[in-house]
């Protein structure tokens, strides 16, 4: 069996999913340039699975260097993580966010086109159903306008993949993620955000930890069940878990159509209070917040239906949103030496 090669590998997402897959026992070859990672994930990675995968320091914009890369390594299947993600970020530079995240996927399209290989995994994102009509969201919900330019890269990208398997013998599933959070129970590995988080978890342990003075939670006065944001906090050793069922299904030729789109989440919606809330009683620490205005850009409320998820893709979600908190908290503590 040929390899897997993981894109953006010594990520958040793609570290935790490089352990489900040798625990399944594939192959795994990682493209990083660090961008946003460190290499001693890879230590992180050795530790839990024993197997340290091999690594190539490669720039995905680098045309000759990926071409290079696949002349030199027979490759079964790609699961494509390496992005760039910032939402504020990418409305200050969107040519950044369209080269990194769109020129990257055409020239890896390119590769498998050109090798025959057919197995293909893109990380979506439910930014691209926008402010949904319906709760919970279907993968029928229409694709909204995007909000940003990242979110406008992610919709582009499912384009391209799905044009590129209508006229290429090309395979593949984009994967549509709520809210990714937690690390993994053996906290060997997790998030790590550069700089100040965007993200509400790690913005909470990073403010439990002593880091930052206090957390901000953005409105309290939406129209929800306490007035602040809802979301899907899934954990992300489950939504790790789901790479691996999908790209057995890819490999086994089970999926019913030449491309595929599936929502990854708990189908339960947190508000930002209940998520506080939780983290408070998971971590036994009192959390320093307060309520400031709107984040602009926001969605109000948006949740999974993880019906298509669950019984098509045959994958589920095993773990609790408070099992996940714990996680981070632990995660963090070991980071920062407490
Ligand atoms: P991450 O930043 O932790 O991981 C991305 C990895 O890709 C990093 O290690 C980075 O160094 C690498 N990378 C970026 N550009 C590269 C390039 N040009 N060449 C080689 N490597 C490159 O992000 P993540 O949270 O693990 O997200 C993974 C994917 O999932 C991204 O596509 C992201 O847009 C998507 N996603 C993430 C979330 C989330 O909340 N984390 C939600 C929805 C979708
Ligand atoms: C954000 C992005 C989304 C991206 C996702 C994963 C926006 C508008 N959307 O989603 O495109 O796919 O991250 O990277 O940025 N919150 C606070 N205080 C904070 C941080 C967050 O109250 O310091 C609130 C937010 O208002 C939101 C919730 O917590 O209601 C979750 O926020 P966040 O973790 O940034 O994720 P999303 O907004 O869902």
């Amino acid at each position: 069996m040929g390899k897997v090669l993981v894109t953006g590998g010594l990520g958040y997402i793609g570290s935790h999913t490089v352990v489900a897959l040798q625990q399944e026992g594939l192959e795994v070859v990682i493209i990083d340039n660090l961008y946003n990672s460190e290499l001693s994930v890879l230590d992180g990675i050795e530790t839990i699975t024993g197997i340290r995968p091999v690594h190539y320091n490669i720039d995905l914009r680098n045309k000759i260097e990926v071409t290079r890369f696949f002349e030199n390594n027979e490759v079964e299947g790609v699961i494509h993580f390496a992005a760039s993600k910032a939402v504020g970020e990418s409305v200050e530079s969107p040519l950044l966010y369209y080269e990194n995240n769109i020129n990257t996927l055409v020239y890896l399209l390119q590769e498998c086109s050109k090798h025959e290989i057919t197995n293909f995994i893109f990380s979506s994102s439910c930014t691209v159903y926008g402010e949904p009509d319906v709760l919970p969201i279907t993968e029928d919900a229409p694709v909204k306008s995007a909000m940003s330019p990242y979110g406008n890269t992610k919709q582009i990208s499912e384009e391209i993949i799905f044009d590129t398997c209508k006229s290429t013998i090309l395979q593949a599933i984009s994967l549509r993620y709520f809210n990714p959070i937690g690390a993994h129970d053996s906290q060997e590995i997790g998030e790590l955000p550069k700089g100040s988080p965007q993200n509400l978890v790690p913005f909470i342990t990073q403010t439990a930890a002593g880091l930052r003075k206090e957390l901000s939670i953005f409105g309290d006065d939406y129209g929800t069940k306490d007035g602040s944001c809802i979301r899907d906090y899934i954990h992300v050793v489950d939504l790790a878990e789901a790479h691996v069922v999908a790209l057995q299904r890819l490999m086994g030729k089970k999926n019913l159509m030449p491309y595929e789109v599936f929502n990854l989440g708990t189908g339960r919606g947190s508000s930002v209070l209940e998520v506080v809330a939780a983290f408070e009683k998971v971590s036994g620490e009192k959390l320093n917040y307060k309520i400031v205005g709107r984040r602009s850009g926001d969605v109000v409320s948006v949740y999974a239906d993880t019906t298509k998820a669950n019984n098509v893709l045959g994958w589920q979600t095993q773990k609790t949103m408070e099992e996940a908190l714990e996680s981070a908290w632990k995660w963090e503590q070991k980071v920062r030496g407490l």
